[in-house]
């Protein structure tokens, strides 16, 4: 590491009041391709390098919760080589990056349909969260087959279905029987939300867990995101006034 980057990380860490979950959206990896002349998934590839680095970063921060947007349920609609060659750089991924995870003190998790990813996904996705569950670092959640709408659907379904078996009281379901039953249920909710490449919209992600966290967009493409840009999230993040619906007394 840097000496800057250390006294950077020194300094957000002396401040205090650090995120304790922080969620990201790692968008404009095929336009960061694109503008090389190169296919999306080179720069998918190229998206991998700053993903080992934030988690890194994040780590030594002391961060609970990374959430990290990976697939979601709607990116199944683009063209079938694309989508193939996304899982195959996940099986890839994760088969080369467990051993640095377990050396980092990483656990691995993950929401989403998980049980919808191809098999060899889902094997590979297995064997890492398993190694790394001993661990007590950092929690990096990655969000695979994910969608907020279709998590909301799932967790309304297995609500009505308990009332349905006497096992609860419709007029007992508050947030908490809602937060309770997402996929995020043992997780605080997000405090910071990072998307690169400057779009302004949530695509389906953690909508719900989302209600009131910050929200910090840069025109940085995925493949160039390095930690400096997540020590900066971080600085604006810890400068702002959080307010809840309340009024500063
Ligand atoms: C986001 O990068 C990652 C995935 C959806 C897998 P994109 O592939 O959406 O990159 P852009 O937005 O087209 O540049
Ligand atoms: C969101 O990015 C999903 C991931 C980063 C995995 P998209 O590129 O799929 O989002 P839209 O389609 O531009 O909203
Ligand atoms: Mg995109």
């Amino acid at each position: 590491m840097h000496d800057q980057d250390k006294e950077v990380q020194e300094r957000l860490i002396q401040r205090g009041n650090l995120p304790r979950h922080i969620a990201i959206i790692m968008d404009g990896n095929g336009r960061w391709a694109k503008q090389r002349g190169k296919k999306r998934i080179v720069g998918h590839r190229a998206g991998v390098d700053s993903v080992r680095d934030v988690v890194r970063a994040a780590g030594e921060l002391g961060i609970e919760v990374l959430t990290l947007y990976v697939f979601s349920s709607e990116n199944w609609k683009r063209p079938p080589q694309q989508v193939s060659a996304l899982m195959n750089l996940l099986k890839e991924t994760l088969d080369k990056e467990t051993k640095d995870l377990l050396e980092n003190n990483v656990r691995v998790r993950a929401i989403g349909k998980i049980e919808q990813l191809p098999r060899f996904c889902q094997k590979v996705l297995q064997r890492t969260i398993e190694l790394t569950s001993r661990n007590s670092g950092l929690i990096l959640n990655l969000a695979l087959n994910y969608g907020s709408r279709g998590e909301i659907v799932e967790a309304v379904r297995r609500i009505a279905s308990e009332v349905e078996n006497g096992e609860y009281r419709a007029n007992k379901i508050g947030e908490k029987t809602i937060s309770a039953h997402l996929f995020t249920a043992d997780l605080p909710d997000p405090d910071l939300l990072i998307r690169t490449s400057a779009e302004m919209r949530l695509s389906n992600f953690l909508l719900w867990q989302m209600a009131y966290t910050e929200i910090w967009v840069t025109d940085i493409l995925w493949p160039d995101f390095r930690r400096e840009y997540l020590y900066q999230a971080i600085e604006n993040y810890q400068s702002r006034e959080r307010r809840f619906g309340k009024v500063k007394e």
